[in-house]
């Protein structure tokens, strides 16, 4: 049997649209073993126990690349990372496949092959780097091949994610993008990347606050994030050092120095129409991992 973990991850982290993402410390287990002729799959909704599974999709996407048969096949789904939260939940099924179909296949492909495989299958690179690599990760897609380079992040850097009880899709959020930007919204995001990569690898909490500021895809996306001023709000009158959407959303990220931040603002928060769970996490510094059992 073959058991994979993999953990979430916040893509974009506000100027780095489709670049940056970073793992957290909140996983997903998916194990794979073969059987009898017969798809199983636990672990999920009855939607989803069928062929059209992403997990199983990306499994069989590796077992054509590999050319080898597969008979049959259980899977079971053991999921923390909320579905359609812009935490990851797909890439983290992506890669559970993609690297289940290699092991369990006895499959000889490089990490950047599967990674290569993972992306391909996702669309874009920015939560697959850090699900599969750990850490802080800046992606790049060049003549169709994904690349990657790992930053460092501060030990004193830690995350308050505000989850709310409603879903966007990232389709969606995607079609509210403009197809052209000015030069000058381009020079405010670019800047801020180089800038936020090394703020957050030194723990400087006042750099972080002004370059995770974004000027391409916030401002439009957060017409689908019911109570976004009211959260954003609270987040900053209570000493968010950094305020930004996590991946599409509707999950609404904080950087903090300390954990009291969560009870700062759990009495507002409880104001609200919408009900916001509050998750505190950390960097997963080790990315996905792959078991033999
Ligand atoms: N970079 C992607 C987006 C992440 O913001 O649309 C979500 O998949």
């Amino acid at each position: 049997m073959i058991k994979i973990t993999v953990p979430a991850s916040t893509a974009n982290i506000g100027p780095g649209f489709d670049t940056l993402g970073l793992a957290l410390n909140l996983y997903n287990i998916y194990t794979f073993e073969e059987y009898n002729n017969k798809l199983i799959i636990e672990g999920c909704p009855d939607e989803f126990k069928n062929e059209n599974n992403l997990v199983y999709k990306s499994f069989m996407y590796v077992a054509n690349e590999l050319g080898k048969n597969v008979k049959g096949l259980k899977i079971k789904i053991d999921s923390n990372i909320p579905v359609s939260r812009g935490l990851g939940s797909s890439s983290a099924c992506i890669v559970g496949g993609v690297f289940g179909a290699n092991a369990l296949l006895d499959g000889n492909l490089s990490l950047h092959e599967l990674f290569e495989i993972a992306v391909k299958i996702e669309g874009h690179p920015d939560n697959i780097a850090p699900a599969i690599f750990g850490g802080i990760t800046a992606s790049i897609v060049d003549d169709n091949v994904p690349y990657y380079t790992k930053y460092k992040i501060h030990d004193d850097i830690k995350f308050c994610a505000l989850i709310p009880n409603f879903e966007t899709s990232t389709y969606q959020a995607r079609k509210l993008l403009p197809t052209e930007v000015s030069f000058e919204d381009a020079i405010f995001n670019i800047s801020r990347v180089a800038v936020l990569l090394k703020s957050l690898e030194k723990g400087d909490f006042n750099l972080i606050s002004k370059s995770l500021k974004d000027t391409l895809h916030q401002e439009y996306r957060k017409t689908l994030i019911y109570e976004y001023e009211k959260v954003e709000k609270i987040c900053k009158d209570n000493g968010s050092k950094g305020f930004f959407v996590s991946g599409s959303g509707p999950t609404l990220m904080n950087i903090v120095d300390s954990y009291n931040f969560a009870l700062d603002i759990e009495d507002c928060l409880t104001t609200l129409d919408y009900k916001w769970e509050i998750k505190l996490l950390e960097a997963d510094e080790n990315g996905v991992k792959v078991e033999i059992l």
